[in-house]
């Protein structure tokens, strides 16, 4: 995971690193001395790396606390996200996130260059469903709007009506004129949706590999086990899983509900590196931690950012007018998130 270019910095955390490295007090619940230690070095390098050639650094929550809050710019869900990639001043984007979270940023500033450390950090959803699939899906229900989550390829956007995400999927349902909707690819959020609204909700086979784990029995376990505790879960979960929860919502939502309401102790059904990121937040909320990785944003690793705006790679292209296709849907849904 080291490559040449970073190999070849020798970085070490001398005695000048270790004073330099206050940002250790943002994240010192979460990581330990020895981790640490090895973090510092790239965290300083990075950050002035970036500033150096004028790159910003969007994080998904489901970074790692060192990466989310020692490196980041701006850190958030999916929606915000997409908002922030679409008013950057900075000419370069570095995605600290999956390849669909870089493609829309560069689908929102096709001007600017945007980097992800590692080209391999895909998305079960992305994968689930093609361009092709949902040309094929628009001949067989014609005239049904098509809503797409974000967590997909910009070939697919390009072919649907509106996109969606965890924060905004029932505004966006509820905000379409027809009675029946196809919301592609994730079953789950499709059928966590459908108990919301009154609409009928068509779906696709696709699912997170990450929350599709979960099971409702889980969740009565950690009710045993942790008496009082909120539960809180992720709706890319399946209908069962959120049914049992006492709330369900996006990432951002999950972090909202735990800084608004100050739980004695919370479960987080979701990927893992959301606790600690919140937890850093809330020192006096105790966090069970049953967690599953996301093996694609745990690619994701600080050598490799920093290698990523040494050497400007990878610059992440989508096709001009696949891009173009795609933009329109993701403009309608930033717009009906207002
Ligand atoms: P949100 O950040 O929109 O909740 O999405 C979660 C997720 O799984 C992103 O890959
Ligand atoms: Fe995709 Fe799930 Fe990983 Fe998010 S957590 S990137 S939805 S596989």
């Amino acid at each position: 995971m080291f490559d040449t270019v970073t190999q070849d910095l020798k970085l070490s955390y001398t005695p000048g690193v270790a004073k330099e490295a206050a940002l250790y007090d943002r994240v010192r619940r979460v990581v330990n001395e020895l981790d640490w230690a090895t973090f510092a070095p790239y965290i300083l390098e990075i950050n002035r790396v970036k500033k150096q050639i004028g790159a910003v650094v969007l994080a998904h929550n489901y970074m790692t606390p060192e990466i989310y809050h020692c490196i980041s710019d701006f850190a958030g869900d999916s929606l915000q996200l997409a908002q922030q990639a679409s008013k950057v001043e900075q000419q370069i984007i570095l995605q600290a996130g999956v390849h669909f979270m870089a493609e829309t940023s560069k689908i929102l500033s096709p001007d600017k260059t945007v980097l992800i450390p590692d080209l391999k950090a895909g998305c079960s959803l992305a994968s689930s469903i093609t361009g092709a699939d949902v040309r094929l899906l628009r001949q067989k229900f014609p005239g049904v709007p098509i809503v797409t989550y974000v967590n997909t390829s910009a070939d697919v956007k390009a072919e649907s009506d509106i996109c969606c995400t965890s924060s905004n999927a029932l505004k966006i349902v509820e905000s379409l004129e027809s009675d029946t909707v196809l919301m592609i690819p994730d079953k789950y959020l499709a059928g966590n949706i459908a108990k919301q609204t009154k609409k009928k909700i068509l779906t696709w086979e696709g699912a997170c590999e990450v929350h599709e784990r979960f099971t409702a029995e889980d969740i009565r376990k950690f009710r045993k086990a942790y008496p009082g505790a909120v539960i809180l879960a992720h709706p890319e979960c399946p209908v069962e899983v959120t049914a049992e929860a006492d709330f369900a919502g996006s990432t951002k939502a999950m972090a909202d509900y735990v800084t608004e309401k100050q739980p004695a102790k919370v479960v987080m059904i979701t990927e893992c590196s959301m606790s600690d990121n919140i937890a850093v937040l809330n020192p006096k909320v105790e966090f069970v931690r049953p967690c599953n990785l996301c093996p694609h944003m745990k690619r994701i690793a600080l050598p490799k950012i920093l290698n990523s705006l040494l050497t400007l790679t990878h610059e992440v292209t989508v096709e001009p007018a696949a891009a173009v296709r795609a933009k329109a849907a993701v403009d309608r849904m930033l717009q009906a998130s207002l």
